[in-house]
């Protein structure tokens, strides 16, 4: 059991050598917190970091204001962004619900302050306390839609206004894609189609009526990530998206893929059409004299 499921209100977190303390909440579901616990997924987050190109992006675009940004990183997994992110902002604090990866964190970055906790409850944080929120590698995406939907409204909560928060999801644009990957192909080698048997009925079985759903808006997608151990990835229309992000009162709303790391406004027609398996996000909160 992990201090994370171990009930609400505990006391959690030993940043900066156990000065400070903060107070964590179970989340109702905690999906997929046990494939994150897995020392092997563990490790798998954590080769030489590096940033996908829209992630350098927003880092270019934040400038050396970083200095006197307050950074809350959300989902940060074995702390990929946090070595680009903590030596340059004001304050960063690094988050996750996994236990094991908030220790690989603090391992390989013990200056750091990482904590276990919910990313759609962050009842520690004050409102207006950051000055950028990430939420990075489409993390969000772990979350069932109520969740997600109050991740989004508790990133928008402890923004300043002015501040910048950014995040990436699972394209539904591409699900055509990732059906076609599962399906049936005879190959030269008995093994292989074999193979192929195997994952085409093991997707199909897991999401039976997903090629009736398409086009579809949004939705939990069981899309074989981790060998099928994640009970399902959610996928979203960029527009679906930026909708959502407008709803919230967020402005400056930006869409970014890998192959075009430029942002381009979530309202040009081209986002809606955007195919690449993931879609960055990049929006300010208004106001702050920006
Ligand atoms: C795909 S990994 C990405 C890790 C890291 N951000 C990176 O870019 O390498 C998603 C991360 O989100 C975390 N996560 C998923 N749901 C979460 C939640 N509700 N609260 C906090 N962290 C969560 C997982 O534990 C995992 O570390």
């Amino acid at each position: 059991m992990s201090a994370f499921q171990r009930g609400a209100g505990a006391v959690m977190g030993a940043p900066f050598g156990g000065s400070q303390y903060v107070t964590m909440s179970t989340p109702d579901s905690p999906r997929d917190l046990e494939m994150y616990e897995d020392p092997q997924i563990v490790s798998s987050y954590s080769g030489t970091p590096a940033l996908q190109p829209p992630e350098q992006t927003v880092l270019d675009s934040l400038g050396p204001g970083l200095r006197e940004m307050d950074v809350l990183d959300l989902g940060v997994g074995a702390g990929r962004t946090a070595w680009f992110l903590a030596p340059h902002a004001r304050s960063y604090l690094g988050l996750d619900y996994s236990q094991a990866m908030i220790e690989q964190c603090r391992r390989l970055m013990p200056d750091q302050r990482f904590v276990v906790g919910d990313a759609s409850r962050l009842e520690f944080a004050a409102d207006e306390s950051y000055d950028f929120v990430l939420f990075s590698y489409n993390g969000i995406d772990h979350l069932d839609l109520p969740g997600r939907e109050r991740t989004l409204v508790e990133m928008n909560r402890v923004l300043r206004p002015g501040g910048t928060m950014a995040f990436s999801s699972h394209n539904a644009n591409f699900l055509p894609s990732v059906i076609d990957s599962y399906r049936f192909r005879i190959h030269s080698s008995a093994r292989e189609t074999a193979r192929s048997l195997k994952w085409a009925a093991i997707f199909n079985m897991r999401n039976p009526t997903l090629r009736f759903r398409l086009p579809l808006p949004i939705g939990l997608i069981k899309d074989g990530q981790h060998a099928f151990r994640s009970t399902g990835v959610c996928y979203v229309r960029p527009d679906v998206q930026v909708a959502t992000l407008s709803r919230l009162g967020l402005v400056d709303i930006g869409c970014a893929m890998n192959d075009f790391p430029d942002f381009r406004p979530g309202n040009d027609p081209e986002v809606a059409t955007f195919g690449s398996p993931w879609v960055y996000y990049r929006c300010r909160k208004p106001g702050g004299g920006t």
